[in-house]
């Protein structure tokens, strides 16, 4: 009897401990559900990020929930949360973090971590945002600061709805060691966990969605957009002076500099003040900078020296465990936060510093403080390793904020939450082809990547790598090491100013792109997957044929990592070095070139063999772009520029151009404009083309406007 009653009280506490719980699910926003697993932990990503929902989201239109509630499941087993989504035959899945080599994820084991890229997509990565988003066009968003590890599509269970069939290896030649798997699957190291569902209908609405629940996307200022360079570690003030006036005279556009270590007075920790030898008096440094137009952006790691002023107030509201011998702020405790953004706040940012590259918040492990560490606040080292890169950032956008002043800066970690940040991920592993693969990566998951160019083995690798850096959200050569400028090969100087011209002109398509990602979430670098007309009608009408016959039906079941779209119109396929041609696959629709306007193709793969001066770029039929003068810098708030509207193809089309003073932050008081540039056909059937008066009198930074038909 005894036994018996023993057995029972087992039973029910492992039966308790690891029964599968139902998630209860709440709409929170149109098209978005909240979900929760056991007891989630107060801190996540999301609070870390203080992330609240953009109105935009509100516009959305309402949708069912993607999925049969009863075919997902949470259970708390261990102190751990599994957490499992069903999958349907031919479903792909993207996103999991900022991968570097792969773009399709479903069949992958990650452990989402955040960490320097280490060559392998492993989910150690800069941003190992737990979100994905799925071709059948939902997302899903697991909102933990812990170590995630994920099973996309891998695991096999036996209660499985679509169960693998059992082959004989004897036998059966097609028997495969990773047999079918029907789900996803992710172990949260926590006694419990928010999920949230973000519904469609196409896949790019899930990432809308996404990006709207956090904020909507970064709305860099105008001059963000501009092109920056980052000079030598150990620069002079008479240096920067100097670098930034040879731009002045060679015609190469500049609108900010970023200065390296050594404008402090110690780092790798850091003083977090200027360094006096290199830069006697830093206020009429910046003024005279900020005079010639350019703005400053400082390099940072936020481990705090000895030396630094502030060392002894801020040391009781650090980790136990230091980095590079300097103490890590506890970023959560408002008194260190005061301590620590204050001395930013007085040294820098009042006499007029821009922004911050934040470096080093990502790892890696030799670097960085171990699991083991503990904080003041009581956040583990596992929850402050997620989440150091997003409180940092957010805290130095404060400073900003309260001035009524954009910033646009560079860091080396995010994660999810942060979609609304004007902040731009890079890193040191400098591999050209990976780099864009990245670049799309970013766009599924709600952060900006710059395919940075510091210095290359040749001039073509240099004008190669040049090339997709003016089509990325930051345009940049980070010269911390080499020096080099955008010049520094003569045989490609000529197609180096010209491309850094092209960015200035196209600023105005640009900027209003990315206020679509703010107010609308789409992002403006993103994958071919996103992209209507990209793998439909692969099976019917045009095309009967099977797999092997057809190149299209055979490059979109194929992962497509070295092309991507860029704002509503355009397509960049970049060359690398070596390359002389390349496929490209264009989506259904009629496409053109980008420099002819020329007919390049409709829904099929296309071979370029452009040459080394011209990236290969192409245009949707309707595809409008607005287009300044190649500026040196771009147009101060209340600066008027003239538009050139290029349009692309036959169809009539329209586009929205937007417009704000391009500093500030009054356009979140509504004071901002969408003007409707439309082109039809007159009665002769000739392309026409209008734009919208101004709606309001605050905002006009557009003078006269004319259109160029670019196919003829
Ligand atoms: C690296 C960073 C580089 C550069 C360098 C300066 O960590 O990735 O971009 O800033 O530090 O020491």
């Amino acid at each position: 009897m005894f036994y018996r009653i023993a057995y029972l009280i087992l039973f029910v506490a492992v039966w308790g401990r690891t029964a599968a719980q139902s998630i209860t699910w709440s709409p929170v926003a149109p098209g978005v559900w909240k979900g929760i697993v056991g007891k989630p932990e107060a801190y996540d990503l999301l609070k870390a990020a203080g992330s609240s929902p953009a109105s935009g989201l509100q516009k959305m239109s309402a949708q069912p929930f993607p999925f049969s509630k009863e075919e997902i499941s949470g259970t708390v087993t261990d102190g751990k949360t599994s957490l499992r989504f069903p999958l349907d035959k031919g479903e792909q899945l993207f996103g999991f973090g900022l991968n570097f080599q792969t773009v399709h994820q479903r069949g992958k084991i990650l452990q989402l971590h955040v960490d320097h890229y280490g060559g392998k997509d492993n989910g150690r990565t800069h941003a190992p945002v737990p979100f994905y988003v799925s071709s059948k066009g939902y997302g899903v968003l697991v909102n933990a600061a812990r170590y995630i590890n994920v099973y996309a599509g891998t695991g096999v269970r036996k209660d499985s709805k679509n169960p693998p069939e059992e082959k004989d290896r004897n036998t059966n030649r097609s028997w495969s060691s990773r047999p079918y798997s029907d789900a996803v699957e992710m172990l949260v190291p926590a006694e419990g966990v928010e999920v949230y569902v973000f519904a469609g209908p196409t896949a790019l609405d899930a990432v809308r969605r996404y990006n709207l629940f956090n904020g909507g996307g970064a709305l860099p200022p105008r001059w963000g957009l501009g092109f920056t360079q980052r000079v030598r570690s150990l620069f002079t003030a008479e240096e920067v002076k100097k670098e930034a006036d040879s731009f002045a005279v060679k015609g190469y556009p500049l609108d900010f500099i970023g200065l390296e270590p050594g404008w402090q007075s110690r780092s790798y920790p850091g003083t977090f003040e200027w360094d006096k030898t290199r830069y006697p008096d830093p206020a009429a440094f910046v003024k005279e900078m900020l005079d010639k137009r350019i703005r400053l952006n400082l390099w940072i790691n936020p481990y705090v020296s000895k030396s630094a002023s502030f060392y002894k107030e801020i040391t009781p509201y650090t980790g136990s465990h230091t980095v590079w011998v300097g103490e890590v702020p506890d970023f959560t405790i408002p008194r260190a936060r005061d301590i620590f953004f204050g001395q930013l706040k007085k040294d820098q940012v009042d006499i007029g510093v821009s922004g911050y590259k934040i470096d080093e918040v990502d790892g890696y492990d030799y670097y960085l403080w171990p699991d083991v560490a503990t904080f003041p606040s009581g956040l583990s080292g596992e929850q402050m390793r997620q989440t150091y890169g997003v409180l940092a950032m957010k805290n130095s956008i404060e400073l900003f904020k309260n001035r009524n002043q954009r910033t646009y800066g560079l860091v080396r970690a995010s994660n999810a939450g942060a979609n609304s940040y004007p902040y731009v991920l890079y890193n040191d592993y400098y591999n050209h082809e990976d780099f864009i693969t990245a670049l799309i990566n970013s766009g599924y998951i709600g952060v900006l990547w710059t395919p940075e160019v510091r210095a290359s083995k040749t001039a073509e690798e240099w004008l190669r790598r040049f090339q997709t850096v003016i089509f990325s959200p930051m345009a940049m050569i980070n010269a911390w090491s080499s020096g080099t400028k955008p010049w520094s090969y003569p045989q490609v100087a000529a197609q180096v100013k010209e491309l850094a011209l092209l960015r200035m002109q196209m600023m105005p398509y640009w900027y209003s792109e990315f206020a679509k990602y703010h107010f609308e979430g789409t992002p403006v670098f993103r994958g071919m997957s996103l992209e209507p007309g990209y793998q439909v009608n692969t099976t019917n009408t045009s095309v009967k044929k099977n797999l092997e016959d057809n190149p299209y039906l055979e490059a979109v079941s194929k992962e497509v990592k070295d092309q991507y779209m860029a704002g509503e119109c355009l397509l960049v396929a970049p060359l690398f070095t070596g390359q002389t041609s390349r496929k490209v696959v264009l989506p259904k629709g009629r496409w053109y070139d980008f420099y002819t306007g020329a007919f390049a193709g409709d829904g099929e793969v296309i071979t370029v063999t452009r040459g080394l001066d011209k990236i290969p770029v192409y245009v949707k039929d309707g595809g409008v772009i607005p287009m300044m003068p190649p500026l040196l810098h771009a147009p101060k708030a209340g600066e008027k520029v003239d538009l050139e509207i290029r349009v692309y193809g036959e169809k009539p089309g329209s586009y929205r151009l937007y417009d704000d003073d391009g500093e500030t932050f009054n356009y979140e008081k509504g004071i901002y404009d969408w003007r409707t540039i439309r082109v039809e056909k007159d009665a002769k059937g000739k392309l026409k083309g209008t734009v919208e008066p101004p709606h309001k009198k605050e905002v006009r930074s557009y003078g006269k406007i004319t259109f160029k038909f670019m196919t003829r």
